[in-house]
């Protein structure tokens, strides 16, 4: 029902990169969503698949085998993606927004030449800073970081918890601490490959995103070459923070998707059920509701835009991303479950396709930060900009 995004400046590259992810979710994704949500479990075609059509590198240079996007193209690919399915879209979202970025800002040379082009090609990355004690308060992590005795490696000890992809990943950006009398500012970053001993422990059995995994990661004794140091000692909080200031952008950008595909979904239902001898879609009474999600999912769509172009451009971005990833996550739920609604009995049941977008959309209050961190970060920077 929608045309091309209303805000300006969305480029003809843009909007050509947003049908063509259009064309293989539909084609590619969506035979597979049902069964992928009732088996738990990622299908590793479409993994191949969003490798092969160039999503794992959007932003990447084309020197490193990416495809020189911008970020609102990676924001485009997020939103098409969660139309179809969020567990697809959240897969790509980190991998993009989180593990390269990282990497493509942060790292060393040498890194981005060692890694950049195996992530755009072939290995999937994770994220690793929540722990069984630190959720919203990230910094208070206990994974440990020493240097080893003979200076060549970081040696790394600890458990990081609900991290995305992990079942499925080969490379890791791992947060550690490494002075805890420094507080986050002994924290740091590295580069971790799967093979440097990373063990994948328990999977979550999840309410939604279930295609998605999310399993306990451990760290013992891993060694990690000292050259896998990402950015400068004791930094790494600066950057999880900053990275994860960008991914907000992505969740909004996922959250809105959510929106407007089970939104798609229930218009085009209610155009056809028939009740009192017209369309359901006849109604007033349902119009109004209709008419409600759609303002709604423009308002968040227009947020999450505004926050890429700001990033984008060079301005301050941490409010606006901070707003998209909370109202995106608001109105992902109420407009999915609307959906259910206008759908009647049918919008309940499995086999409609359309009870699974309400239960993919509670996660969106819930990582890269909860609705409460995003309004307690909306709220310092309101108070720093009244200059209270
Ligand atoms: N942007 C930039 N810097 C920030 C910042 C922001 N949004 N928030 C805090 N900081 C900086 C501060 O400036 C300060 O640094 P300096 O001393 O260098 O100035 C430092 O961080 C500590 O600030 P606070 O004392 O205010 O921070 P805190 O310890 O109370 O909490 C926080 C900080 C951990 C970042 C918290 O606000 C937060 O965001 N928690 C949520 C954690 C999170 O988002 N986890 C996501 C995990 S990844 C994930 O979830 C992926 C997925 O599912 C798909
Ligand atoms: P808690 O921090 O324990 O929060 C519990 C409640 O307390 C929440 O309502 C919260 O809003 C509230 N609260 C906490 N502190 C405050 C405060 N200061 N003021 C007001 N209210 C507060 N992490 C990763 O590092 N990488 C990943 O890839 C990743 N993927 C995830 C995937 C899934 C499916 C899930 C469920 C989580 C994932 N996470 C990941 C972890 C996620 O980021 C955390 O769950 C999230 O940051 C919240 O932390 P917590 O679960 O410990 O909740």
């Amino acid at each position: 029902p929608f045309g091309p995004n209303s805000l300006a400046k969305v480029t003809e590259e843009e909007e050509m990169l947003r049908d063509a992810v259009r064309r293989f979710a539909e084609e590619v994704i969506q035979p597979r969503v049902e069964s992928m949500d009732e088996a738990e479990k990622m299908d590793p075609e479409i993994i191949k698949g969003l490798f092969e059509q160039g999503l794992m590198g959007i932003e990447t240079s084309e020197e490193h085998g990416g495809a020189a996007g911008s970020f609102t193209a990676a924001i485009i690919v997020i939103e098409e993606l969660a139309k179809v399915d969020a567990s697809v879209s959240v897969l790509c979202d980190v991998h993009n927004t989180l593990v390269d970025t990282v990497i493509r800002k942060y790292a060393s040379k040498h890194l981005q030449d060692k890694y950049l082009p195996q992530l755009s090609e072939s290995k999937l990355g994770s994220f690793c800073l929540s722990e069984p004690s630190s959720g919203s308060d990230a910094f208070a992590m206990k994974t440990s970081c020493r240097k080893s005795d003979d200076g060549k490696h970081w040696v790394l000890n600890g458990s990081k918890m609900w991290i995305t992809n992990s079942a499925e990943a080969e490379f890791f950006i791992v947060f550690a601490q490494g002075d805890p009398s420094k507080g986050y500012k002994g924290i740091s970053a590295f580069a971790v490959e799967k093979d440097m001993g990373v063990e994948i422990a328990k999977k979550e059995k999840k309410l939604g995103i279930r295609a998605s995994s999310t399993c306990t990661v451990n760290f013992d004794e891993v060694k990690v070459p000292v050259e896998n140091l990402i950015g400068e000692e004791g930094k790494g909080y600066k950057i999880a923070i900053e990275i994860l200031n960008e991914g907000r952008v992505g969740i909004g950008a996922q959250m809105v998707g959510i929106a407007q595909g089970a939104f798609d979904k229930a218009v085009r239902y209610a155009y056809e059920r028939k009740q009192f001898g017209k369309s359901v879609a006849s109604f007033q009474g349902m119009q109004f509701q209709i008419a409600e999600a759609a303002v709604q999912i423009e308002a968040a769509r227009n947020l999450v835009y505004n926050a890429a172009r700001r990033k984008e451009e060079g301005r301050p971005f941490t409010k606006e991303a901070a707003m998209a990833k909370l109202y995106g996550s608001q109105i992902a739920e109420s407009v999915s479950s609307l959906a259910i609604e206008l759908c009647g009995g049918i919008g309940f049941t499995r086999e409609s396709g359309i009870e699974k977008y309400y239960r993919d959309s509670k996660i969106g209050a819930i990582y890269e930060g909860t609705s409460n961190i995003q309004k307690q970060t909306i709220f310092k920077l309101v108070e720093g900009e009244m200059g209270l």
